[in-house]
């Protein structure tokens, strides 16, 4: 395996010729961010063993993390090595994002600055806000034009429109963040509910900010049962249960694995990254959907210029909002909740920049 190859862009032709000749799938260049961290450790080997870019996919993984994690990433790449993963190609432990961004056709951005005891919620905004101005230089500067983005790293939605801004000469439609982690808790907490199997329940949509603000919502779910194919809502006939439990449990869900393991959910994470690029990358099944944060276009009546999270169709590695559901009052209201946070967000962000 190399560690470090030339970068230029002669020898990134000479590659590809070589693929071609040799009637091989060229390797793509993936990159993820907080490379040492425990989201990654787990994220990575879904990469490497094609579970998410597919089996015919060889793969050229660039880790980036801060200067002090070096050590701790010549450890991943050990364990990256010791798999011996047939598509895994190169990799390039990195602290230096000219290096990490190069060519890349693929980002998870999971490096962020956690919260620390006692820390205002607008001095992670104003950290996080800096990473990711830079990471969307380096993006504009050296990646693809066509690199699809995933935040996952906090504040998710308000860190992928900084680093949208940051990289204008890339589509803002390639800036997402994920949302991915609050739809497969919501559909695995309505299987359970309906005892049925989790890949029963689908439709199930996450609305807003990856955030206690965000809105699980039922409504337009369905459940696969031996009768036929039944509205959630009505299966459970339970508004009470659905309005109240089933959107407190989502939205707390992630304090609760935090309280319970003393560290954020990752192995659940790293996995619902996964999904959400898989299905970028591939498209979503007919007749369904997936949640996931995107730049607002004004649907549903959203601000545009923030990063909110709607149901998406995918076909052709380019997603759609899904128009004209009915939304009710009280989901109209829950909207307005995380849209503000949302605004709120992008203007602390604003002001953080303007100085
Ligand atoms: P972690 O603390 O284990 O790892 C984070 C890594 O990022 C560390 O190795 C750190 O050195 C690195 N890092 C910090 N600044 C960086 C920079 N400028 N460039 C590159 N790397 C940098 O954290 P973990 O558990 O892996 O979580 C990562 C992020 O994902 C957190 O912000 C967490 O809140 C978020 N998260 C998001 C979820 C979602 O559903 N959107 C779900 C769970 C976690």
């Amino acid at each position: 395996m190399l560690y470090d190859w030339p970068l230029n862009r002669e020898f990134l032709k000479f590659r590809k010729s070589f693929y071609l000749m040799a009637n091989h799938a060229e390797p793509i260049d993936v990159v993820v961010t907080g490379a040492a961290g425990q989201i990654a450790y787990s994220l990575l080997y879904q990469i490497a063993a094609g579970t998410i870019f597919g089996p015919q996919q060889p793969i050229n993984l660039r880790l980036l993390d801060i200067p002090p994690m070096l050590k701790v990433l010549d450890g991943v790449v050990m364990e990256l090595e010791d798999l011996a993963l047939p598509l895994l190609r190169e990799v390039l432990p990195t602290a230096e994002p000219a290096k990490a961004f190069n060519n890349v056709a693929a980002a998870f951005l999971v490096g962020a600055m956690p919260r620390k005891e006692g820390m205002e919620r607008k001095d992670l905004l104003a950290a996080n806000v800096e990473i990711f101005k830079v990471q969307g230089e380096a993006l504009d500067k050296y990646a693809r034009k066509d690199v699809k983005v995933l935040v996952v790293g906090n504040p998710a939605n308000t860190n992928a429109i900084i680093c949208s801004h940051y990289a204008p000469s890339i589509p803002k439609e390639n800036f997402t963040a994920m949302t991915r982690l609050d739809q497969n808790r919501a559909q695995a907490t309505l299987a359970a509910k309906l005892n049925v199997q989790v890949d029963k329940i689908k439709n199930v949509i996450i609305w807003g900010n990856h955030s206690s603000t965000q809105y699980p919502d039922a409504a337009h779910a369905t459940v696969t049962l031996s009768s036929g194919v039944k509205p959630v809502p009505s299966e459970i006939n339970d508004d009470e249960w659905l309005n109240n439990i089933f959107v407190s449990t989502i939205q707390k869900r992630g304090a609760a694995v935090i309280a319970a393991r003393k560290m954020s959910s990752a192995m659940s994470a790293a996995k619902a990254a996964g999904d959400h690029m898989r299905d970028w990358w591939f498209g979503t099944k007919p007749g369904e959907w997936v949640s996931m944060g995107v730049v607002s276009d004004g649907s549903y009546g959203i601000s545009k210029d923030v990063v909110f999270s709607f149901p998406v169709i995918i076909k052709d590695k380019h997603y759609e909002i899904v128009q004209n559901l009915p939304i009710s009052d009280f989901a109209k209201s829950k909207l307005d909740i995380t849209s503000k946070e949302l605004e709120e967000e992008r203007a602390e962000a604003n002001n953080v920049l303007k100085k």
